[in-house]
């Protein structure tokens, strides 16, 4: 039997349904049944009706559907595959900052671990983050782990002071001003992408800025041919499929997340058999995480 009809049986027999984001391998993404931005997973997975979660993607995305669903099995092909920013802020700063600040807002990026979302007042992902911090009633801004979506979204939102983190993602920081520079001199016609991930003056070259669903959305409406995409290069796959007739040129050398490349189909097949790699959580620290995603699907919707 295939690996892809082993995964089908295996997927009848658990009852369970497979999320999948843009950076996974093409083969995974092709076998899912919802592919997404961050946000976009996070309402599947809140509202997902089959009895198993089956998450192809970094580790903060499966504790964020068990958190959000935890009466599930929530289960990852690789317990390895975790993304570093998630891990870059500090619980001891963020105490700090409250003590500064009477009317500080924590926000956290959904890029982060369980125990920083305990920590915070509201989660965001790269769709949501402009439409949350502008309803926020806070004018402090305390924006945790990613520096570089914490700065895009204040450049965004003037009227309101932002306290920023140094945590960064290291695939969208390696694509630099100069690499944009470079491919938009070898195709002028080009339109330039960038997820907020990247770094301002990238940021700053932009056409359009937005998570990787809205990148897809931008190249489906534009009228352009051609485009450069400074992000990873795992949203190639759905790009190319919706768009056969347009072409797309990476920024860099770089854009794969090690992270997410980690998913294969044999570890999908093989999680779906054992039902072993199991998100697990303390039901306190699930509690006090959930406060902050809720309020996101609240205001980011
Ligand atoms: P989005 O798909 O929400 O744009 O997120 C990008 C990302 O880095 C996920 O790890
Ligand atoms: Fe983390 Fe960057 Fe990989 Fe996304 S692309 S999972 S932010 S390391």
């Amino acid at each position: 039997m295939s690996t892809i009809d082993k995964i089908k049986e295996l997927k009848r027999e658990r009852d369970a349904v497979i999320l999948a984001h843009y950076y996974v391998e093409d083969e995974v993404q092709a076998i899912a049944d919802y592919v997404g931005d961050s946000f976009y997973l996070s309402k599947i997975a809140a509202k997902a009706e089959a009895r198993t979660i089956l998450f192809c993607g970094v580790s903060f995305m499966g504790e964020s559907a068990k958190i959000l669903s935890p009466q599930k099995t929530v289960i990852m092909p690789d317990m390895q595959a975790d993304c570093p920013m998630a891990h870059m802020a500090d619980i001891g700063q963020i105490q700090k900052m409250r003590e500064e600040y009477d009317d500080l807002a924590v926000v956290c990026y959904i890029n982060s671990t369980a125990e920083l979302k305990t920590h915070s007042d509201v989660c965001v992902t790269s769709s949501n983050a402009l439409k949350i911090v502008r309803e926020l009633p806070n004018q402090h801004i305390y924006f945790i782990p990613d520096e570089n979506l914490g700065r895009y979204v204040a450049s965004q939102v003037p009227e309101k002071q932002f306290i920023f983190n140094d945590g960064f993602c290291h695939v969208h920081r390696d694509i630099t001003s100069e690499h944009v520079r470079k491919a938009k001199e070898t195709h002028p016609q080009a339109k330039i992408l960038v997820h907020p991930e990247c770094t301002p003056d990238v940021v700053g070259m932009a056409d359009y800025i937005g998570s990787t669903s809205g990148i897809i959305d931008a190249v489906a409406k534009s009228q352009a041919e051609e485009f450069i995409i400074c992000t990873e290069l795992g949203v190639l796959y759905e790009l190319k499929q919706k768009n056969p007739g347009k072409r797309f040129y990476p920024a860099g050398h770089q854009q794969f997340c090690p992270n997410m490349k980690r998913i294969t189909l044999e570890k999908v097949a093989d999680a779906l058999e054992k039902m072993e790699n199991t998100v697990e959580m303390d039901e306190e620290t699930r509690i006090r995480a959930n406060k902050p995603l809720e309020r996101m699907l609240t205001l980011g919707s």
